[in-house]
């Protein structure tokens, strides 16, 4: 198993033709089977004697990788795609060939050194001060969850007499959030939107004074404010929020899982004015910063606070503790993928300005999307798209009726549009992040409504 003798040299063959060809070609849309559809195609995989390395690779290219949906494939619109370089996706195989460990400076120097440049390029443009910095972590959940797991750890060394500590947050937040206050037993103090769905400084601060005045026992450690919400691409009065909690000493994050992507573009970065306030925040590059799942850039203002609340102490790790950046101290994990090097060496390969040009193109798409939408007889744009989601409606549909249309979508190979809800009534909403989706590929959906 562990040498590379001819059959393992004929099967790398294979398995890189297999990779250059998914790479080459337009992806298949493809589409879940059933349980039982798979088992009647492949039965049991694992068995004493192994199925050997060609077969076993005929069955991914045959039977699993067709029952996967493309996430990179023009028209999947759905949730948030992924759109990754070729650059990236290609050195994720050399990443994948080279045991890299990215949890300590000791045993990946190199390779943390390249993700933290790219980090770094992320920090500097949210102007945030040159020492900050983090780390890529699996997603935004688990990004979310260590950032205010660091900030409680804060808030606790400051006051030790609080009964329950409290995340605020909008009705409109990521439900990460809600399964990060779950997970770290603390409540939610939920602050409702405007009537533009974008949460305010000014009702942050009245929410939080009020709620102070009638719990003294409990105190917020952190205010949550999100750049680009999930169903609709809002982004928060980042600034006032960021004033809001600077001004009562708790904690800043910004949620920019989404759309802090958009900090790469010049044209779109001065959306975010206010997030230089943030005392940590996020955005997954495997969204629309074009890199393979699974990468969140995970960054704190003060990253030594990070490293407190998250260091793990053992005595066979103690060898680690030298002073060295050490990515495991950052966040929730110990041993760790080096995930943010396939976004690294296509920022490096390409440059800063490819990022931007890409993330205009989508922009763009998204306006004409919107405009074209305006123009269909049987649909209501419900906003003008603030960054690249396109929310809207079909005149007299049901729940029923999108779920419908979004099945035969999917059975079609046309595309893979799903439905969500907005205010309690459902929607469609094209995710734009794919720079090879083009304006014919939204009016081929759009023909089908
Ligand atoms: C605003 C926001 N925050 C957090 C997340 C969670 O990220 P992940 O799915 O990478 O855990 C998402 C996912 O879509 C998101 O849109």
């Amino acid at each position: 198993m562990h040498e590379f003798d001819e059959e393992i040299d004929a099967l790398a063959a294979k398995i890189l033709e297999y990779s250059l060809i998914r790479l080459k070609k337009d992806p298949p849309l493809d589409g879940p089977w059933t349980y039982d559809e798979l088992y009647a195609e492949l039965g049991e995989t694992i068995t004493e004697a192994g199925l050997g390395g060609e077969r076993t690779l005929d069955l991914f290219k045959h039977v699993l990788s067709q029952a996967c949906i493309s996430t990179d494939h023009p028209r999947y619109l759905a949730f948030i795609p992924s759109a990754p370089t070729e650059s990236a996706n290609l050195f994720d195989l050399v990443v994948g060939a080279s045991a890299l460990y990215g949890g300590s400076w000791l045993e990946g120097a190199g390779a943390v050194f390249a993700e933290n440049q790219a980090l770094k390029w992320l920090s500097d443009l949210a102007g945030l001060p040159s020492s900050a910095g983090g780390v890529f972590v699996q997603g935004g959940t688990v990004g979310n969850l260590s950032a205010l797991v660091a900030a409680r750890h804060n808030a606790r060394k400051r006051e030790s007499k609080i009964e329950k500590w409290v995340i605020a947050c909008s009705d409109e937040a990521h439900s990460s959030i809600k399964s990060a206050a779950s997970v770290m037993d603390v409540e939610i103090l939920t602050i409702k939107c405007d009537k533009k769905h974008r949460l305010q400084g000014r009702e942050v601060s009245k929410a939080i004074d009020e709620f102070h005045g009638n719990n003294p026992k409990k105190r917020v450690f952190a205010v949550v404010a999100t750049a680009g919400t999930t169903n609709l691409g809002i982004i928060d009065d980042l600034d006032g929020i960021g004033r809001a909690a600077n001004q009562r000493g708790i904690w800043y994050h910004v949620d920019g899982a989404y759309g802090l992507a958009a900090l790469a573009s010049p044209k779109t970065k001065p959306l975010f004015k206010g997030v230089e306030l943030a005392d940590s925040f996020i955005v997954d590059p495997h969204k629309w910063l074009f890199a393979p799942f699974d990468a969140c850039a995970l960054i704190y203002r003060n990253p030594e606070i990070a490293r407190e609340a998250h260091t793990q102490h053992a005595g066979y790790l103690e060898t680690l503790n030298k002073g060295e950046w050490n990515p495991s101290d950052y966040a929730i994990h110990l041993t760790r993928r080096t995930r943010g090097l396939p976004f690294w060496f296509s920022l490096a390969a390409h440059g800063t300005n490819k990022y931007a040009e890409s993330m205009d193109k989508t922009m763009e798409l998204a306006r004409q999307s919107a405009e074209l939408i305006k123009e269909h007889p049987n649909l209501d744009l419900l906003m003008e798209p603030e960054l690249s989601i396109v929310a809207f409606t079909k005149k007299g549909w049901d729940t029923t009726d999108y779920q419908r249309w979004s099945d035969k979508l999917l059975n079609d190979q046309i595309g893979f549009v799903t439905p969500s809800t907005h205010e309690g009534k459902p929607i469609l909403r094209f995710a734009i992040v794919n720079p090879w989706t083009t304006i014919t590929d939204i009016k081929v959906i759009l023909a089908t409504l």
